[in-house]
């Protein structure tokens, strides 16, 4: 009996290790060459592969205004817990080079960084997750193979795949929203403030629902979508028949790899010609705009703003920079614009007063900062939920209340063009404004 306890006890830590010790993910506990690049995927995921590739996934961290905007922000830090959340960024923005040991760190240098790293969130990296340990700040687990002798297991959404390269597992984690959820959460390493909560607004709002007809994931709108089919919310979101892998049996379902979002421009900029129109697509199918006219009589211009595509807060993500806003100008009969609100000036900028659905952060002690590794607060969020509408008002003032024609655009940009400029300086780049809707009435 006691000789049983014995094996027992030295035999079952060692057996949880040897089961659980390829799924913990630890910074720098992988050899590099455990990884396969995208490009080996590719030879046999060839549309897979093309739809990835310049997705923003892999421009994580070649895409300009992640570098610009981390290094401008957060440099010049003091304080330790502030320096903390400057370092942490790496953890999704290159989260091979986490895994494998460089950067464990922010670094401005990345010329140690291994090149495969430097593509971003990639087919490897997602294929060999097992599951999470925590939906934020990236709690994926590992279990990747010994690089292209012995691949090990690619995980997806199949349950009878086969692979002559690779052995294949379905994975429940991967058809669910948790895959996403884990990155898509960012929260202040020491203070804990929500920095992003995609996964959560998707998490609290309608599109999870527990009728499985009803219910839409991330993958439900964003893995759905291609050219010409936006698969948002207010649209359909037909399935994509076809092939997984070259050589692999027609399936009714392949799940698109373009991910694309709001950003129009860092895509333009390595020449990608479909995800920049992709993106406009989707933020053109996000909203409805409508304009009450009853209220105009007593000067009040009431303008009521529904989320009708976007499975989240509209708008979602990093909302401290980008800008969604609303544009309204009201002409007399003559054409003489009598009132306007949200016009950009001779330099793109936003007026003070524009209304702007955003996020703002604070220091603790209600003063508002740019800089996210100093937000200890939220300040503002009225951004708009599923489903839901707001409604922004407008005073005309007296006299101009006949004949008028009322015309109002929602408008979005991936950041301000003020704070790029500050951080850009000389190299100014004009960064795209997309009208997501716009409405016009007589009255
Ligand atoms: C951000 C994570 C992520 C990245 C990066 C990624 N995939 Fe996927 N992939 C998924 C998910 C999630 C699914 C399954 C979706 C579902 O079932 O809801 C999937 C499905 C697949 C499938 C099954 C067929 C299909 O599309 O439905 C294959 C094959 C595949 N991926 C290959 C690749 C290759 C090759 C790359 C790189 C070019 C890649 N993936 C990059 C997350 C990723
Ligand atoms: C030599 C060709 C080849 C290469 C290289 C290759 N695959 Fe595959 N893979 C296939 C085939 C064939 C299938 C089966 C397709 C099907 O079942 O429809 C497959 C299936 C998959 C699946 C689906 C697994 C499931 O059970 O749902 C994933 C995920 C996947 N591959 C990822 C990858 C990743 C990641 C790489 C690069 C590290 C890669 N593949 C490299 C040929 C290849
Ligand atoms: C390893 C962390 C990670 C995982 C896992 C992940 N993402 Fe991302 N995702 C990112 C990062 C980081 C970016 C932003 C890159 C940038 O802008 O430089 C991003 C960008 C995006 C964008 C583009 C946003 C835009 O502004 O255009 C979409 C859409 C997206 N992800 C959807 C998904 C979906 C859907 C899943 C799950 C299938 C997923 N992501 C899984 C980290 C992740
Ligand atoms: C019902 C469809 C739908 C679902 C479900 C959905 N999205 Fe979206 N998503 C959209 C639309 C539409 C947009 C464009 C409008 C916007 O930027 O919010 C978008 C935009 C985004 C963006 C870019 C935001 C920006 O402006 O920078 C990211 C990142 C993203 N989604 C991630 C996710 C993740 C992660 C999930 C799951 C937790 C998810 N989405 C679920 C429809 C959806
Ligand atoms: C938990 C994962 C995670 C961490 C950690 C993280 N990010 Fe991100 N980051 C994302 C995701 C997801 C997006 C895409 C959201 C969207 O499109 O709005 C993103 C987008 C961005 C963008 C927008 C890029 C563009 O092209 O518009 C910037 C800038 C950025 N992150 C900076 C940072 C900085 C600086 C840090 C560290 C202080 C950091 N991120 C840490 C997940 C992360």
């Amino acid at each position: 009996m006691l000789f049983d306890k014995t094996i027992k006890f030295l035999f079952f830590p060692a057996l949880l290790m040897l089961i659980f010790s390829p799924m913990v993910s630890t910074a720098g506990q992988y050899e590099i060459s455990r990884f396969i690049p995208p490009e080996t995927c590719g030879d046999c995921h060839a549309d897979i592969y093309s739809q990835w590739e310049n997705s923003m996934h892999s421009l994580a961290q070649k895409d300009s205004i992640y570098l610009k905007i981390s290094e401008y922000l957060l440099k010049g830090l003091s304080d330790k817990d502030e320096i903390a959340e400057s370092e942490s960024c790496v953890k999704c923005h290159i989260p091979i080079g986490v895994v494998t040991g460089s950067p464990l760190k922010r670094s401005d240098d990345t010329s140690n960084v291994p090149a495969i790293a430097k593509k971003g969130i990639q087919c490897d990296y997602c294929h060999s997750a097992t599951g999470a340990d925590k939906m934020f700040n990236n709690g994926i687990l590992l279990d990747p193979g010994y690089g292209e002798d012995d691949p090990g297991i690619k995980r997806g959404p199949f349950k009878d795949s086969e692979s002559d390269f690779h052995e294949t597992a379905y994975s429940k984690f991967h058809t669910g929203p948790e895959i996403c959820g884990t990155c898509h959460n960012v929260k202040h390493v020491v203070f804990k403030t929500p920095l992003e909560t995609t996964y959560d607004e998707w998490r609290k709002g309608p599109y999870n629902s527990s009728d499985p007809k009803k219910r839409i994931t991330c993958q439900g709108c964003h893995m759905h979508q291609r050219p010409g089919i936006p698969a948002t919310g207010s649209t359909e979101r037909p399935a994509n028949k076809g092939f997984a892998a070259d050589d692999g049996p027609e399936r009714e379902h392949i799940f698109t790899h373009y991910f694309v979002g709001g950003n129009t421009y860092i895509p333009g900029r390595f020449n990608d010609k479909t995800k920049p129109q992709m993106a406009i697509e989707r933020l053109q199918h996000s909203a409805s705009l409508s304009i009450d006219a009853e209220k105009i009589k007593n000067g009040e211009i009431n303008i009521k703003i529904t989320n009708t595509g976007a499975g989240h807060y509209l708008p979602t993500g990093l909302t401290n920079i980008r800008q969604m806003w609303l544009e309204i100008s009201v002409k007399n009969s003559k054409g003489k614009i009598l009132y306007s609100s949200g016009a950009l000036d001779e330099n793109g900028y936003l007026p003070e007063d524009a209304r702007l659905f955003n996020t703002v952060f604070g220091d603790g002690k209600g003063k508002p900062v740019a800089n996210i590794a100093k937000a200890r607060e939220v300040l503002k969020d009225n951004r708009i939920p599923p489903l839901k509408s707001a409604v922004e008002t407008f005073t005309l003032s007296k006299g101009t209340r006949k004949n008028l024609t009322v015309n109002a655009r929602l408008l979005y940009r991936i950041a301000s063009q003020k704070l790029l400029d500050t951080i850009t300086g000389k190299e100014k780049e004009k960064l795209p404004v997309i009208i997501m809707a716009e409405i016009e009435e007589k009255i």
